[in-house]
């Protein structure tokens, strides 16, 4: 597998999976799930971010530290993408949200667009793509598409399930873009479903 792939190993992402792929849980469990596993990959995703040296005073004195002032992008793919916002946007010193409205067709599992409301210059230094599944990666290809034609070029993708398939896609259609998962998953099966996958993560997030 591509070393563009990054599936974290900490001891609470696979904890918080596993209760987020059981059945039995509940919407509003699922919403607090998939936030939490947001901040988690968000810590990891976010490692190379760029300091520059800040100088404050406290009680004792001053203290030369350093501060994240690059502008970050989140760009929820909707709708699940939606789940994985909230917390990385209280997380991020400097953030904006650029939601991009795609829906798969379920025959030809292509993404179609139907919401992109960027400016016609780019306002963001870094994009986080964020979509929880990344299955035959059509969604998440397009988004970077969109991302790179807006004139963004340092573009992750944060999700939490992978398939092997999506990030065979990804990887090949943009080399440069780093994928962040909770896991990777088996397969896709044949119709287009993560597999062991959570089931649909829109339809489980907002209960429908
Ligand atoms: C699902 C999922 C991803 C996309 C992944 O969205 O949330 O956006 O499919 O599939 P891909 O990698 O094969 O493109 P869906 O089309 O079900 O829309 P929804 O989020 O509105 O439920």
């Amino acid at each position: 597998m591509t070393d563009q792939l990054h599936v974290s190993t900490h001891p609470l992402t696979k904890h918080k999976l596993t209760y987020l792929r059981d059945v039995n849980t509940d919407h509003r469990t699922f919403r607090e799930l998939v936030r939490e596993l947001a901040l988690l990959l968000c810590y990891e995703a976010t490692k190379d971010l760029e300091l520059t040296s800040k100088t404050v005073t406290t009680p004792m004195g001053d203290a030369t530290g350093s501060e994240a002032n690059e502008v970050i992008g989140l760009v929820p793919i909707m709708r699940a993408g939606l789940g994985l916002v909230d917390g990385i946007q209280e997380l991020l010193p400097a953030v904006q949200v650029w939601h991009i409205g795609l829906y798969r067709d379920e025959e030809t599992l292509r993404p179609v667009e139907y919401y992109n409301k960027l400016p016609e210059e780019p306002t963001v230094q870094v994009c986080l793509v964020l979509d929880p599944m990344l299955a035959t990666g059509g969604s998440a290809i397009a988004t970077v598409d969109i991302l790179k034609k807006w004139g963004v070029n340092r573009i992750k993708f944060l999700g939490v399930l992978a398939a092997p398939e999506g990030v065979k896609a990804l990887s090949e259609a943009h080399p440069d873009v780093p994928i962040h998962v909770a896991e990777l998953d088996e397969r896709l099966n044949d119709i287009g479903f993560i597999v062991p996958g959570l089931g649909d993560a829109g339809d489980r997030m907002f209960g429908t």
